[in-house]
């Protein structure tokens, strides 16, 4: 398939912010690929990769990178992940993917998180892409109910299980103003694994692109 031309941009100039020899955190999701594909296409030479999903693990690998476990890393000094939708205060929605819980885990060991996205991702309030959240499977229903409660129209995406062996639920409808307080609230829900607000940890820069070109957030 034909990588879409502001991908190629974007994971570029992200590629080009790599230091050599640093043990490098690795999201998931198409701009990632070409992510991975513009590291090796400019010979950036990387200690290891920590991959936030599978599918990430398997790219990297086959491009010649070595791909070691969280457990093995000291430290990440960079992630660089995409996004589903972003706000002016970095603050992320992630997981359409189904990646949200290693993704969160990464960022969170991290000092530096870049993401990178195209500007169509930005948002003045998130919430319209729907939100994914990752759900132990036998509390799927209870906290189903509990997204209702709160507004929220949760959808089961069915067919999908995650690298961890849960499911995901996508919810719809959230007014999402103070993401930072929906955040905390959603992950004191017992059942929830991961909530796709990335907002805690929000990403530390976001290297957008346009038709306008490259621009920093
Ligand atoms: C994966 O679970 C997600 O968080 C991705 O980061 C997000 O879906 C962005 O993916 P694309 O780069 O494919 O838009």
């Amino acid at each position: 398939m034909a990588v879409d031309p502001y991908k190629q941009q974007v994971a570029h100039a992200a590629a080009e912010q790599v230091p050599e020899g640093i043990t490098l955190g690795v999201g998931s999701g198409s701009t990632v690929n070409a992510f991975i594909d513009a590291l090796a296409a400019r010979r950036v030479r990387i200690r290891a990769a920590v991959a936030a999903s599978e599918a990430s693990a398997q790219r990297l690998l086959a491009r010649g990178f070595e791909v070691i476990d969280l457990n093995q890393a000291d430290e990440i000094p960079l992630y660089v992940d995409g996004a589903d939708e972003i706000d002016a205060k970095r603050h992320l929605i992630k997981g359409g993917g189904a990646a949200l819980t290693r993704e969160k885990i990464i960022a969170a060991a991290s000092r530096r998180f870049l993401c990178i996205a195209d500007d169509s991702k930005l948002v003045d309030r998130l919430g319209r892409f729907p939100l994914p959240i990752e759900v132990i499977p036998m509390a799927r229903s209870f906290v189903a109910r509990q997204l209702v409660k709160r507004g929220g129209r949760p959808a089961w995406r069915e067919n999908v299980v995650t690298d961890n062996g849960n499911l995901i639920l996508d919810v719809s409808g959230l007014r999402i103003d103070d993401a930072v307080a929906w955040e905390k609230d959603l992950n004191n829900i017992p059942g929830i694994v991961t909530v796709g607000l990335f907002a805690l940890r929000p990403a530390d820069e976001v290297l957008l692109v346009g038709a306008k070109g490259l621009r920093e957030l």
